[in-house]
């Protein structure tokens, strides 16, 4: 095992090719182009984690001649001082953007207020011409697992949306009618095709947004744990004990043995400790970890070719 995986970050360079795409998106997108024309403004949801990786360029082409709405979700678990560096980036760009927490503490108004700043030339239009005002028509938009769900869950006060941690779960639009603000108009998770960037593919693997299968788990542990000591150094050795210059199959001994992970023999359960440390940064046991800078991922995701 321990030979296999040694042998595996020798070849970490080698590249392949991975087929993640699901047919059913191609259906999802077709439907989304069909209702864009019946909304006002399209509220896109990111991972705060992984702001540039989790933003679908077919949404970006989507939204073109429609208001526009980013919510960079999950900022609970991410770094608090790029989350804020995030918001500057989108505001400098005229896009209107809300840091938020759909699990806690989402402040409903201050997302009404963004989407009629949003709206605000057919709210007047409309105003000029007599018509009486009425709630604007949102689609909420995004790629799987960033929290579309359980936003909409929030708004409506009742689980309405179909919440599914599972990346890529089929769902139909439905239309959710929130207070007399806003209408929203709940779409499945859209992935876009290809991406050449292999840190893209591994971003979305490590905050969930594709299928577990797609991506090694030892590969995406091993880029995870790279990228960790490198730009969260002391977070491994003060979570796990490891000792951050040793080579990642030792750091993987030092996650087996801090979580009791081992096997009959006493021997340390490697394939266990790899589940335990994706897990750990996926809830955010490692503490608040943001993968992506604005300064350095914007360009980099979607675009055509495989993950490497
Ligand atoms: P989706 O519709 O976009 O696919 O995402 P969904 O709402 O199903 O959310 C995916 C997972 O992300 C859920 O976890 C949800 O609770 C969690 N989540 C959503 N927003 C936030 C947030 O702002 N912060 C944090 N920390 N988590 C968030 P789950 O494990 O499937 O469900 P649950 O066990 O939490 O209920």
């Amino acid at each position: 095992m321990e030979k296999k995986r040694e042998k595996k970050t020798e070849n970490k360079s080698e590249k392949s090719t991975i087929n993640w795409y699901p047919g059913h998106m191609t259906r999802a997108l077709r439907s989304m182009k069909k209702d864009i024309s019946l909304v006002d403004l399209v509220i896109e949801l990111t991972d705060a984690r992984a702001v540039c990786s989790s933003m679908n360029p077919d949404i970006d082409r989507l939204c073109q001649g429609k208001g526009r709405l980013v919510l960079i979700n999950k900022s609970d678990l991410a770094d608090e001082h790029i989350n804020s560096l995030w918001k500057k980036h989108f505001t400098d760009q005229g896009t209107t953007c809300l840091i938020v927490n759909s699990k806690k503490g989402v402040k409903l108004k201050e997302i009404d207020e963004a989407a009629r700043l949003c709206c605000r030339s057919i709210i007047e239009r409309n105003r000029r011409r007599g018509i009486a005002e009425r709630p604007l028509r949102a689609m909420v938009a995004g790629i799987p697992n960033v929290g579309k769900s359980t936003l909409i869950n929030r708004y409506a006060g009742r689980n309405i949306a179909r919440a599914a941690n599972k990346p890529g779960v089929t769902r139909g639009n439905q239309w959710i009618t929130c207070g007399k603000h806003l209408e929203l108009l709940d779409t499945p998770g859209i992935l876009w095709p290809k991406f050449t960037d292999s840190s893209t593919g591994y971003a979305l693997s490590a905050i969930g947004s594709i299928d577990d299968h797609v991506v090694e788990r030892a590969d995406l542990a091993e880029w995870l744990y790279s990228f960790l000591t490198a730009s969260y150094p002391g977070r491994c050795a003060n979570v796990y004990g490891t000792d951050e210059s040793s080579p990642f199959h030792e750091a993987l001994k030092a996650v087996a043995k801090s979580r009791g992970a081992v096997q009959g023999g006493g021997e340390a359960d490697l394939d266990r400790a790899l589940s335990i440390f994706v897990e750990d940064f996926r809830n955010g046991r490692l503490g608040r970890i943001s993968l992506e800078r604005p300064e350095a991922a914007i360009g980099s995701a979607g675009t055509d070719g495989g993950v490497s």
